[in-house]
């Protein structure tokens, strides 16, 4: 098992966030990513159907032989993590939004948690808010991740969306913001000058922990040699696997 790859998947673009943190982390290991981007939303899909999306690109890294899977997709661990661990032998890693770092961080203020909203209806965000959320707020972004989709990571359409998308929250006052999606650890910057002086926290480096912790406890880190990474996307489209080769070369 120790020299298998590993197998991330995200409906698009979003988990090679992850992908950045998990390469850095554990540098000897191989990684097969692979991008649902031609059915990319899952955010504005019901259950039923995010659930059979992440079957199916589970499937795909299935067959390429893969120690374990990492779902870089917080919409997508919360329809499908419990659904996947129940049927595969090998460990499914999933993401789950920052609250609990940004409620340790929180002063006197509010936590925002921006994320898609699939992510934010279903139990496994209630129970998070149940514990931790007495001070968070929900903030749906239908439409975020599409920018990062076009590779679009910064400007003014993107600065006006943000002011958008935040305007029923002016009264608010925020002490931090949780990027509850991969794709917008991408838009930091962006959501940054949409938000300044808040503190923004995302999951990927607890993920990336994680795996390395479930891996090790198994004796399966790969122990030498140089990792390599392959990228797939179902859009099939070469445009679409050399934005995510930009992305990855960008830091965490
Ligand atoms: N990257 C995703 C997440 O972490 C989902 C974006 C989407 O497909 O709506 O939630």
């Amino acid at each position: 098992m120790k020299n298998c790859p590993i197998g991330v998947f995200d409906s698009g673009i979003g988990g090679i966030s992850v992908l950045r943190n998990m390469r850095a982390d554990l540098p000897r290991e191989d990684f097969i990513y692979f991008g649902d981007d031609k059915n990319a939303p899952y955010g504005t899909r019901p259950e039923p159907e995010i659930l059979r999306l992440a079957e199916t690109d589970a499937d795909f890294l299935l067959k390429k032989n893969v120690k374990a899977i990492v779902i870089a997709c917080n919409t997508a661990t919360s329809a499908a993590a419990a659904a996947l661990r129940g049927k595969l032998s090998i460990p499914v890693i999933g993401m789950e939004p920052a609250l609990k770092p940004a409620s340790l961080f929180r002063k006197d203020g509010m936590i925002a948690v921006l994320a898609t909203s699939a992510t934010l209806r279903q139990e496994k965000f209630r129970h998070l808010m149940e514990r931790y959320g007495e001070y968070a707020v929900p903030v749906p972004c239908p439409g975020l991740m599409d920018y990062v989709e076009r590779g679009v990571t910064e400007g003014a359409e993107l600065d006006a969306f943000l002011q958008k998308v935040l305007a029923p929250f002016r009264d608010y006052r925020f002490d931090a913001a949780v990027l509850g999606c991969t794709h917008y650890v991408f838009l930091k910057d962006a959501i940054q000058k949409a938000m300044p002086g808040v503190r923004l926290f995302d999951g990927n480096e607890g993920t990336s922990h994680q795996l390395r912790r479930v891996l090790s406890e198994r004796g399966w880190l790969k122990e030498e040699g140089e990792g390599g990474i392959q990228l797939f996307s179902s859009a099939e489209n070469p445009a679409v696997i050399r934005l995510m080769e930009r992305l990855l070369a960008t830091k965490p």
